[in-house]
């Protein structure tokens, strides 16, 4: 039995489908069960319960540490022998200033690795499927505020992410180890913009629009211009580019 925590959510609801498709019993976790379609091999549950692995997810936010330390104390105290956590990229090693970027993710990850069960930490670049919160802006022909310049990134399919924490969720090739999670190429909002302007068949763009927030800066400066080869590896198949995310998603806009 697999628990999937956040299975209501980005990442959790691709990983529930892929998790039933390969044959496994699945647990999803969500404060609002109405929200889970029923299938076979699906059981919901609004709490942690005994299981042989649990998918940690935490919902964004400062609170992240709150949820991640309570959520491994309950899975270790149920006897759950391995833990895959959702992180994020760019996540210190070692505990940082609370107020520093990156800071969310560490106290949990370190709790992951010292947890004394097998363990495989997830670090994902920028979700595709942020986008999607340009939806309104891109039906009403607004621009889209792009606070992030021309800063590149890796934009990784969510689907990619619900892939490899399936692999890391159902055998042990991928204990011990933490994982970079990005797409194949590096793509900047600007070009997002123009992708699914050409893709939803509207006109589309961007407006720059300064922000001092401390990840928008990074990104403005490059510091997250990172591709690696962590998800063709464990996949075997290249990751999915923004365009084709696009394609796959384009009624959800
Ligand atoms: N978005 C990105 O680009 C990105 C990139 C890297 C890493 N991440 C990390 O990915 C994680 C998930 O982010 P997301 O935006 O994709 O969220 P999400 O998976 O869509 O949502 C997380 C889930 O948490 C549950 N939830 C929400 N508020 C909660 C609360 N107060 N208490 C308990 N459960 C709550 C919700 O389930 P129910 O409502 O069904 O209970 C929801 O399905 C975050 O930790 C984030 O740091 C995100």
């Amino acid at each position: 039995m697999i628990l999937v925590l956040g299975a209501t959510g980005t990442t959790g609801s691709a990983l529930v489908d892929a998790l039933l498709s390969g044959g496994h019993e699945v647990t999803a976790v969500t404060r609002d069960p109405a929200r889970m379609r029923a299938r076979a091999g699906l059981t919901i549950s609004t709490g942690i319960e005994p299981a042989d692995a649990i998918y940690l997810v935490a919902p964004p936010g400062p609170e992240i540490p709150e949820h991640d330390l309570a959520n491994i104390r309950a899975a270790i105290g149920l006897g759950i022998k391995r833990i895959v956590k959702l992180s994020a990229i760019g996540t210190p090693d070692h505990p940082v200033r609370e107020t520093q970027l990156g800071s969310w993710h560490q106290p949990g990850e370190a709790a992951v690795r010292a947890s004394g069960r097998s363990w495989t930490i997830l670090r994902p670049t920028t979700f595709a499927s942020n986008s999607l919160a340009w939806a309104d802006d891109l039906r009403e022909g607004r621009p889209i505020p792009n606070f992030w310049g021309d800063g590149r990134q890796g934009v990784v399919d969510p689907a990619d992410v619900a892939a490899v924490a399936a692999a890391a969720l159902t055998s042990d090739a991928h204990d011990g180890q933490t994982y970079t999670l990005t797409g194949p190429e590096l793509i900047t909002v600007p070009e997002q913009v123009a992708v699914l302007g050409e893709i939803l068949g509207v006109k589309a763009t961007a407006v720059d629009t300064p922000s001092e927030a401390e990840g928008a800066r990074l990104v403005r400066e490059g510091g997250n211009a990172v591709v690696t080869g962590d998800v063709e590896r464990i996949l075997g198949r290249r990751p999915a580019t923004f365009r084709a995310w696009a394609e796959a998603n384009r009624a959800r806009f």
